[in-house]
């Protein structure tokens, strides 16, 4: 696939296919996030790839946030989106992303951006091998159950986590705010 269609075809996916991912896919998705820049080349990353038990506690933990986040939705909606976070939408996998953890508000922020560039690089490497992935902070709303279940020390910050599977569908591109960014960009000469 090329480039740009990559890059204007990944959407946040919210619904997947239960059909497995194989472990080359993966391997292939962690590479892509492996070859990011890093701040200092530190190549401060690390991955955990979540399936089975754990990704139904992760589940379970996600839908106690969700239950909340939702507190005076429509019950429908409601419903779809606690069902969303109890299953991870359906995927078979979700991808952990870490970074190191650092006291030093520059050096955190150094690694906390080499990860998410990491991060972008897996969702647009899903994206081209037809994957769906959809990054995700909100399961951390309750991040000391998140640490507890994948057994994450406290030297690691958790970046975000993507559920990685076939989706049922991949989403039309959304609009932008400002398509021709008259408004994001200035041009200083
Ligand atoms: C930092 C960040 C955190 C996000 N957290 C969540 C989340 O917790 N749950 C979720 O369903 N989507 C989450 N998203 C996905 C966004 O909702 C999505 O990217 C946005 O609506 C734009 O849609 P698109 O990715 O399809 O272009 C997050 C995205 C980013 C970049």
């Amino acid at each position: 696939m090329e480039f740009f269609e990559v890059l204007y075809g990944r959407r946040a996916v919210r619904k997947y296919k239960p059909d497995p991912v194989s472990k080359e896919d993966i391997m292939k998705i962690l590479d892509a996030a492996n070859y990011a820049p890093s701040g200092r080349n530190l190549q401060q990353w690390e991955f955990i790839v979540v399936s089975g038990k754990k990704k139904e506690e992760l589940g379970a933990s996600y839908e106690v946030v969700a239950q909340a986040y939702t507190a005076g939705w429509a019950e429908k909606a409601r419903a779809e989106f606690i069902d969303y976070a109890r299953t991870y939408g359906g995927a078979p996998v979700i991808i952990v992303v870490l970074t190191d953890f650092s006291e030093d508000p520059g050096i955190r922020r150094m690694n906390l951006e080499s990860a998410s560039a990491a991060m972008q690089n897996m969702l647009l490497a899903a994206r081209a091998l037809n994957l769906g992935s959809c990054w995700m902070t909100g399961p951390l709303n309750d991040e000391a159950r998140v640490r507890q279940i994948l057994n994450i020390p406290d030297e690691k910050e958790i970046v975000a986590l993507t559920p990685i599977g076939y989706p049922v569908e991949f989403p039309p591109p959304l609009p932008r705010i400002d398509p021709d960014l008259s408004q994001k960009v200035r041009w200083l000469e």
